[in-house]
């Protein structure tokens, strides 16, 4: 058997390269569905669907836990899935299967840690609201996932989400670095005018920014601390196998990538974020 991991296009290679390195003996089958991508902007409706038959795929590719390596699909699919069509699908196969998402374990790393600032004010030493800055597709960022979620475990966070409705499209079609550097800026610069000032904290809350996680550092003030949503993900996964022995996860290294959209080798963005060329077969 071997893990899936899913998302749209090239972002959930952030996470998936982050698995592989803490796992390098499992066997793993990525999934993009370029031919949907991107998924930012479509009805919820759609990308529940859309989800469904990406699991349905990796499934048949022996896969038995499906990560899914996309915001969108989390915010918008998982839960529904999970409640509603993953149950009666597990009986259909007759064998364990599960799909897990990508938020929980970043907002669990977000506010898992002390995170208390201190600003000097009036000769006093005042705590400051630590002020979170999310970036995200527009579906993802209109689900206020983030804002529930981090609500539910520490109401000392204020969380503010910008929507990026473009970005994800533009990295996927391998648009030129100045040109994604000036996309990133003009959102940063937005949220930082929203909140009044520069956000003490961010999440890359959409795959594909990882992708290009240099560019939002140079945008953000220097030594903002990105929560790091693949490493996030690879932790909770290795607990989450250590507690459910019935996913085994393969023990030859294999790798398979498979795209619904035109089999190829994937743009210069994801070539240096995996450090080689990456390969795409037709799923
Ligand atoms: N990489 C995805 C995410 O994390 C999806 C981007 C898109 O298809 O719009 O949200």
């Amino acid at each position: 058997m071997a893990i899936g991991v899913f998302d749209s296009g090239i972002g959930g290679l952030s996470v998936h390269r982050a698995l592989v390195q803490r796992m390098p003996q499992a066997d793993f089958v990525y999934l993009a569905d370029q031919a949907n991508c991107p998924y930012g902007g479509l009805p919820g409706e759609q990308i529940v669907d859309l989800v469904r038959q990406g699991c349905i795929r990796l499934f048949e590719a022996g896969v038995n836990l499906v990560i899914l390596g996309c915001n969108t699909a989390c915010a918008i699919a998982l839960r529904r899935l999970q409640q509603t069509w993953l149950p009666g699908h597990r009986q259909t196969l007759g064998r364990p299967v599960n799909v897990i998402g990508i938020i929980v374990p970043t907002i669990e790393a977000a506010t898992g840690l002390p995170w208390e600032h201190e600003a000097e004010r009036r000769g006093e030493r005042v705590e400051a609201v630590d002020v979170v800055g999310i970036f995200a597709t527009p579906a993802t960022a209109g689900s206020r996932v983030y804002e529930i979620e981090i609500d539910k475990r520490s109401q000392d966070v204020a969380v503010f989400t910008e929507p990026c409705s473009n970005l994800a499209r533009l990295i996927e079609a391998g648009a030129p670095q100045d040109e994604l550097a000036a996309v990133i800026d003009a959102h940063v610069h937005a949220l930082t005018l929203r909140i009044g000032r520069e956000p003490d904290r961010a999440i890359l809350g959409c795959t594909h920014y990882e992708i290009v996680a240099n560019l939002f550092r140079a945008a953000l003030k220097p030594g903002t601390p990105l929560i790091h949503q693949p490493a996030a993900v690879a932790d909770a996964m290795q607990r989450y196998l250590a507690r459910h022995p019935e996913y085994d996860s393969g023990h030859s290294g294999r790798r398979r990538f498979l795209t619904t959209g035109e089999p190829r080798t994937q743009n210069g963005h994801a070539q240096t974020f995996w450090g080689e060329p990456v390969r795409f077969e037709a799923a």
